[in-house]
Formats: C-alpha cells, structure tokens, sequence
C-alpha cells in the first residue's frame, strides 16, 4: 500500500512539472513514506531521517517531506524532532502535496497536514507507477476493525470504498497502456462496497467487473480478513479466469484465546472451515498468511496451537512478525507483555517450521508445466522472472523481450523463494 501511495506521489508531483532523480543527493526534494505497523518501521525511518539531515546541512536549499503513517501519527511533534523538516503530510492528504510544496518552497516555514481529504477515496489521482507489467489499484483506504495490536484504523481512518466505476475506469485505462495484472488493494478487501450505497457492489460483485475488463490477463487481491470471507468470495476465485487462485488471508494467532485477546472475531475452527472451502472449491489455491508471535499472554501452548496450525494447513508461505506495542491500540493495556527473547524464540520456531514446508510444497511443482507471467528480471543469474498464478517466482532464461509476456514454463528445481523453470516452445 505504501509504494502505491509513494507511485500517486510521484503523478501528483510530475504533473506539477517534479522528476525523479536517482537519488537524494540529486534532489531538491526528498520524500520519506513511512510506515508505522511496527516499531521497527519506526526506528528505520528516525536513522534515515539523522542520514538526511547531514546531506541538508551540506546544501540547506533541500526540502525533506515526511508521508504516510508515521507522519499520520505525529504529526507537527515530527518538527520538534526534526526541526530540519519541511513538510509533513498524511495518507490521505496526497492530492494537496503540489500546494504544500508551492508554500514550502515559497515560504520558510514548514507545512504540516495531516487533516485528511474526505473526498481523497472519490479522487482520481494521478500516479506514476514503477512497474510496467503488474499494477497496483487501491479499492478501499482505511479499516474498521480494530484489532488490538493494530494501529492502522487510527492512522488510515474509516472504511472508505472507491466508487466501482472509477475502479474499473482505472483498470480499463491499466490494460489499455499494457498491463497484463492488477492487485486490488485494500486494508479489508472482504468488506469493499460497505456505505457505498451503490446497488449491490460487494467484492465478489467488484471482482466480477473487473474480470470483464478486456486484455486483463490477471486479478489479485491483498489483504482478506478470514471474517468476512464470503462465500461468494470463494465461487468467485473458482469461476472468474482472470482471478488468480491464490490467497493472503492473515490468522495471527492459532489460538482462541490470543485471537480473542486480539479481537479477530473468529476462532481457529472458523478459520479452518474456511480453508476447507476454498481447497474444496479451488483446489489449485496457493495460501499465505501473517503471524504476529509473543502477543501479550501468549502461553506456551497458545505458541504451540500456532505451530500445529501452521502444520495442519501448511500455507505456502506465512509472513511472521514479534508482537510489537504501538501507541495508543488496546493490547498496550493487556498484562502479561512478554520479554523479547521469548518473541525472538518463537519467530524463529516458526520461521524454521514453515521454510520446511514452503520448501516441500514448492518442490512439489517440479516437472509440472505452469503458466508464468513474465514481468522483470530475476535478482540474480541474469535470468527472467516471472509468477504462476498462485504468485510463485520462477526464473527462466530468456530474452529481455519476453518481459509482460505469458509462456508455459516447466519447473525444473524448487527452492525456498522460488522455483527454476525451463519456457517450453
Ligand atoms: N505487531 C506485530 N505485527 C503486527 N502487524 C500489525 N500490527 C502489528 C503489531 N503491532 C502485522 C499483522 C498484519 C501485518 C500487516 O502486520 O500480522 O497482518
Ligand atoms: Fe489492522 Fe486488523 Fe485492520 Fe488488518 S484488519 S489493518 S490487522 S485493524
């Protein structure tokens, strides 16, 4: 979500004239985008920040600029900090960024604004996207949910759904320029349509639109609450071609008691019976998911429920994370915080337990022949890389012409990241 918001930075800026340069000690202006979900994100951004901060002494014209939900969170307090900065401004503020850095640039003092548009989801925003074969399209800003640990629905605010025509409108215009995929983005894509008030948009309605977009090869979607996960959700997955049969649905926590203290609203068999679903539905599917290990009275068996769940759905792979306090989220108030060498044990309990998995489920794809949608080079070995549509990486060889292309690639080795693949003619 945040790179997308830093690519609507980029339009709003270049059709003010602004262009990228390769780095800050080119620019006149540097924008950090922050992210506050965990401390460490924090943490990240105040040592980038002290880095700036040289380079502005060195030539004092330069302006920095603080985006997103650290800049959401403290707003002027940043100035008191870092008085060096000059602007600071939230997620939804990015349509008025080119009159913040008019006065920035005209004024000597620092603009804060962190107000938020409440038009920003109903807003065609220009944007400069950095990828030329996959697209990111935001459906929905901000979350109701509330979970305990979470403090986006404090900085990203309530619900707010894109009108379905602008969605649509912007993905027609996507495949029209050449993109062959979109991800619909959103905090809680199950709950899109919510005070819309336009006729029966529900995700799964949503999808459906935007699988009738011609020249579209390929539909994700990130982040579904195991919650609302609707059936409709599931037939969708199964019956639309463009929908890639491939799933991130977060869990958290294999325990009732830690999903209960985090206020998920569903409990492991809830989560289970869903998963049930979808494989009998889409066979095919690929599932990953998030855990957040040491949550505040976590228990040595509530651990455990975690690990025994990740070995009775075996994800194809799981994003995990040490429970980090946030300010102001209900959690911070739960007894029973624990020290960060139980956290640093349990991540790495559960990172070693699922590289096995991850490991044996890809292996399971060599020898078979799979669609990949070729979209970049790989990282190293000069390769091409591309995805399946449960968002495997396979490298190949081939030319760089190939780019945005699909081909049919028979997997030949499987690693914990990625398989290797030959393009068959
Ligand atoms: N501590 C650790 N992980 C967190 N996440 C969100 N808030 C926290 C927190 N306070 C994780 C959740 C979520 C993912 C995006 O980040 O697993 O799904
Ligand atoms: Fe945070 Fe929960 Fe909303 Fe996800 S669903 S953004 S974890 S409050």
């Amino acid at each position: 979500m945040n790179e997308h918001d830093s690519e609507r930075m980029t339009g709003v800026l270049r059709d003010r004239g602004c262009v990228p340069v390769s780095g800050a000690a080119d620019a006149d202006m540097v924008i950090l985008n922050t992210c506050s979900i965990r401390e460490k994100a924090e943490q990240k951004f105040y040592s980038e920040l002290g880095r700036l901060k040289q380079l502005k002494m060195e030539r004092p014209g330069m302006k920095i600029a603080v985006a997103g939900c650290i800049a959401q969170q403290e707003g002027k307090d940043i100035l008191a900090r870092a008085p060096y900065v000059d602007i600071v401004f939230g997620p939804s503020d990015v349509s008025r960024l080119p009159l913040m850095v008019e006065s920035a640039f005209s004024q000597r003092s620092p603009v804060v604004d962190t107000s938020g548009d409440p038009e920003y989801h109903r807003r065609r925003i220009p944007t400069v996207r950095a990828d030329k074969v996959k697209a990111w399209v935001s459906i929905m800003y901000g979350c109701d949910n509330f979970c305990t640990y979470c403090v986006v629905p404090y900085l990203r605010g309530r619900e707010r759904s894109r009108p379905p025509k602008d969605i649509v409108d912007e993905v027609r215009e996507l495949a029209r320029q050449g993109y062959r995929e979109v991800s619909l983005l959103g905090q809680n894509v199950n709950s899109y349509g919510k005070g819309l008030g336009e006729e029966d948009t529900d995700f799964a309605a949503l999808l459906g639109m935007v699988n009738g977009v011609p020249d579209l090869e390929r539909i994700r979607f990130v982040t579904s609450h195991p919650r609302d996960l609707s059936d409709s959700l599931i037939y969708a997955v199964r019956d639309l071609p463009k929908v890639c049969e491939s799933l991130h649905l977060p869990v958290q926590s294999g325990s009732d008691d830690i999903l209960r203290l985090m206020n998920r609203k569903y409990t492991r068999a809830d989560y289970l019976e869903k998963v049930r679903m979808l494989r009998d539905a889409v066979p095919e599917i690929t599932l990953t998911t998030d855990i957040i290990v040491g949550f505040p009275e976590e228990k040595a068996q509530d651990f455990e429920a975690t690990m025994q769940l990740l070995e009775v759905v075996r994800f194809d792979g799981i994003f995990a994370f040490k429970y980090s306090k946030r300010p102001g989220t209900a959690a911070l108030k739960l007894r029973g915080h624990l020290p960060e060498d139980i956290k640093e044990e349990r991540l790495m309990k559960v990172l070693a337990l699922q590289r096995d998995i991850t490991i044996q489920k890809n292996k399971a794809y060599v020898g078979r022949h799979m669609d990949v949608l070729i979209d970049g080079k790989s990282k190293k070995g000069g390769k091409l890389s591309g995805r399946t549509r449960g968002n495997k990486v396979v490298n190949v060889a081939g030319p760089d012409s190939l780019i945005g292309s699909l081909v049919t690639a028979r997997v030949t080795a499987a690693g914990v990241n990625s398989l290797s693949g030959e393009i068959c003619e």
